[in-house]
């Protein structure tokens, strides 16, 4: 249903910026945890790196996803993407970075409350997730390969 007329490309450019926007929070995040881990529980540095995810939670990751998913959807009304093999195989793997984001969130939380429970490694791992999905994302919507 083409009803964004001039506009496509505005809205187009406004979903590129807010992914990037999420992109380089969903990268800092779990380095923010990393680093987190090295302080006592209870410290001051401890206190600082709470403020820090959650303010980059709030300003930053919050905002974008739902900015992202807002104009993705109206394109997505726009160009009939429903009806794509391509849009069905980036959904996916939204789905998945919107997932990571919503765990994220949960992870940030157990540590203002001074729970650890996964390792440096295990998060540094973890740290692959974003960068893989949004490899595949791009793909889809740029080569369209069916
Ligand atoms: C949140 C749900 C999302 C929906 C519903 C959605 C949907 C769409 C649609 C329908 C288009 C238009 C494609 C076209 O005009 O041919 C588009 C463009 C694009 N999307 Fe998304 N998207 C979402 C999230 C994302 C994410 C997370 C990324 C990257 C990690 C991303 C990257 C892009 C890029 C780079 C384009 C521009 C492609 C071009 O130049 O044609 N999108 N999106």
């Amino acid at each position: 249903m083409a009803y964004l007329g001039a506009a496509y490309l505005w809205v187009k450019a406004a979903h590129v910026i807010f992914v990037i926007f999420l992109m380089a929070g969903l990268f800092m995040m779990p380095r923010f945890f990393v680093y987190h881990q090295e302080s006592a529980p209870g410290s001051d540095e401890d206190r600082k790196w709470i403020d820090r995810e959650k303010r980059l939670l709030k300003i930053i990751l919050n905002p974008s996803l739902v900015l992202t998913w807002i104009f993705g959807l109206m394109l997505m009304v726009e160009i009939g993407a429903w009806s794509f093999g391509w849009f069905h195989l980036k959904l996916l793997f939204v789905l998945g970075l919107s997932a990571y984001h919503g765990w994220i969130a949960g992870y940030a939380k157990k540590l203002a409350k001074g729970q650890r429970t996964l390792t440096d490694r295990q998060l540094r791992l973890f740290n692959e997730v974003p960068g893989i999905a949004a490899a595949v994302i791009v793909i889809a919507v740029i080569v369209k390969p069916f």
